[in-house]
């Protein structure tokens, strides 16, 4: 049987006002309640989840997540906002390690400390991993291993259930549709992706752990992707507008 599609919804810094917030929130969750099968997950900036949690309370097949979170659980750290805070309030996933956040410096090092920060909070990641490039020779696979085994050294096979590996490869990232990665490309590399799972955890996790796929996905291209060996989509630019989120929420419940 298909898994039921996961859309995560990475607003970035789109939505600039709180009332623009509520109406993207309220139209998501009115396109994710008539759904069947998606399951939809918010991601909107921090000044703008406890209102999201509250709009989505008690709903179906509805979540929250953060974009970011810090890897210490509190202390003397001006600006950074923890993952227990985060769980707190009522968000439910974080995403970790998105590339516009490893351009501001984030190691995979420090990701590594997000992705237990976040697991020891009880927060669902929402691992990004992607090249930069894809060259000939193939490199970007081992550039891909890499990010995905630091980001997860050390931890145990028990908290991988916390885990939702996003592919987004940088250079499809913020394109048009028709830029977006060809469906053939992404089938192998989700392959390649689960089989780095199934050598450090074993093929039970790798088989159950969700891939979700990312860069410059639209209406148009949600049915060929998802049909491409991954569990769902983390939408950015597209998933802050209410004509495409919702477009591509009920073009995922059809896939
Ligand atoms: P995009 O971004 O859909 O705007 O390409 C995807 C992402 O970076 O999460």
């Amino acid at each position: 049987m298909k898994k039921k599609p996961i859309i995560a919804a990475n607003w970035k810094m789109y939505v600039g006002s709180a009332e623009e917030g509520r109406a993207l929130i309220l139209e998501t969750r009115r396109v994710t309640e008539k759904a069947k099968r998606v399951s939809t997950i918010v991601c909107p900036s921090f000044s703008f989840i406890a209102q999201a949690v509250s709009l989505c309370k008690k709903r179906k097949r509805l979540f929250v997540g953060a974009q970011n979170c810090f890897y210490e659980d509190a202390g003397a750290f001006t600006g950074e906002v923890g993952a227990r805070e985060l769980a707190s309030i009522g968000a439910t996933h974080v995403i970790i390690g998105h590339s516009e956040r490893r351009s501001f410096g984030e190691t995979n090092e420090i990701i590594n400390k997000k992705v237990k920060a976040a697991i020891r909070a009880g927060l669902f990641v929402i691992l990004c991993v992607g090249e930069k490039e894809r060259d000939v020779d193939g490199h970007y696979l081992s550039f891909l291993r890499s990010e995905i085994t630091a980001a997860l050294s050390g931890v145990p096979g028990v908290d991988m259930r916390h885990i939702i590996l996003a592919y987004e490869p940088v250079w499809a990232i913020g394109r048009g549709e028709k830029e977006s990665m060809k469906p053939k490309e992404l089938h192998e590399t989700a392959i390649f992706a689960r089989k780095v799972i199934a050598k450090e955890y074993g093929t039970d996790i790798a088989f159950d752990l969700p891939i979700l796929y990312g860069g410059s996905i639209g209406p148009h291209n949600v049915k060929d992707h998802l049909e491409a060996g991954v569990e769902g989509l983390l939408v950015g630019h597209a998933s802050a507008e209410k004509a495409s989120i919702r477009a591509i929420i009920e073009a995922a419940d059809a896939a």
